[in-house]
């Protein structure tokens, strides 16, 4: 027997109860609340706000509806726990079950509808920058993750010939286009000792942060970063580029991606990594699919078409719509790569 699918109106009260959970989520994130639990351990309200400079009253609340929520356990003492399993998903910088920082992304989003349902209306665009800290921060330590344990030991390995090229003498250069903080640029340099690697975006606080992960990291000056627009590019020898999540948010890619063929040797590849989105429009879609077009309702279509001229593509960028401004761009050369991955589809282009 099959079980019915919920009513709408059931299942949009499920999400408001799944929406309440990414609040506290993301009070406990930016409060430190949870990396004080994981680091410190176990404590009560008074504890926990003595600890993290907070108030006790609202702290033993959010302690309670976490609890409820069944993210925190509470002990036999009755101090509440965060278990090392939701410490991974919750706390971890580089944990691959990471998942605060997108409630940052969340909130960022959804503190802009006011300002949308304007936009809307008149057309305008709302720039990534007016998406503030929460997004670009949120943005960059959601990938981490990803990048710092996929893209220099799965996904570049995966395209043979590059990663031969990236493993030997003499070092290759690498752009990274809309590398947001750099922690694309920093994992390709940590992964291919000696080669050099320039990001290089659009939005100054990014590139800011990018230098300073980057000093963090001791990578020296293999990395550097420019803050440009990366149609402006001209006439460098590149061995290789990459572009991850961000041709969709480009106002204009197809003068970036001729900037690009532009800047690398002859038989250089552009890897674009973008959503794994379905081929065409065909409703319902999974989870990825509504994920995507959340993202593009709230974020990334007003983001795109904040700069004129803007082809206004959004999240949702299908493969036969890359193929396209890879070929207005002057590219020969249009693959989909065969890189497993649940969220992201590959390119390769080249001329
Ligand atoms: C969604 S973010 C992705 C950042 C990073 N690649 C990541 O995956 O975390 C898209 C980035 O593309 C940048 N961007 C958009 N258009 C650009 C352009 N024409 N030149 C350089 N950067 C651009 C934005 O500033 C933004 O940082």
């Amino acid at each position: 027997m099959t079980t019915p699918a919920p009513s709408l109106g059931d299942r949009l009260f499920t999400d408001a109860v799944g929406a309440f959970d990414l609040a506290g989520v993301y009070l406990g994130d930016r409060l430190g609340l949870y990396a004080s639990l994981a680091t410190d351990g176990p404590a009560d309200a008074d504890e926990l706000a003595d600890r993290t400079g907070t108030d006790a009253r609202y702290i033993r609340e959010w302690l309670e509806q976490q609890a409820t929520a069944s993210i925190l356990d509470v002990d036999a003492t009755g101090r509440f726990v965060l278990s090392d399993a939701h410490a991974a998903v919750l706390v971890d910088p580089e944990s691959p079950d990471l998942m605060a920082p997108l409630t940052r992304m969340l909130v960022a989003a959804f503190g802009r509808l006011p300002e949308l349902v304007d936009a809307y209306r008149s057309g305008a665009g709302l720039g990534w920058e007016r998406y503030g800290a929460d997004m670009r921060e949120g943005q960059a330590a959601f990938n981490r993750p990803a990048f710092t344990h996929l893209l220099g030991t799965e996904w570049l390995p995966a395209i043979a010939d590059l990663h031969e090229r990236l493993s030997a003498e003499p070092a290759a250069r690498v752009l990274d286009v809309g590398c947001g903080e750099g922690w694309s640029t920093i994992a390709i340099a940590r992964a291919y000792p000696g080669v050099r690697v320039l990001g290089i975006d659009l939005d100054e606080p990014s590139i800011v942060a990018a230098r300073e992960h980057a000093a963090a990291a001791g990578i020296g000056d293999r990395v550097e970063f420019s803050h440009a627009d990366a149609a402006t590019l001209d006439g460098e020898d590149f061995d290789a580029a990459i572009i991850i999540e961000a041709v969709h948010d480009m106002a204009n890619p197809v003068p970036v991606l001729s900037a690009i063929r532009g800047a690398l040797r002859p038989e250089a590849p552009l890897i674009v990594v973008d959503e794994r989105v379905a081929e065409s429009f065909s409703p319902p879609g999974d989870e990825v699919e509504r994920f995507m077009y959340g993202w593009s309702i709230t974020t990334c279509l007003p983001d795109g078409r904040s700069r004129t001229p803007s082809v206004a593509t959004g999240t949702v960028m299908r493969p036969d719509t890359l193929r396209a401004y890879a070929d207005d761009a002057g590219f020969a050369r249009f693959e989909v790569l065969p890189v497993e991955n649940d969220f992201f589809r590959f390119y390769r282009l080249g001329s």
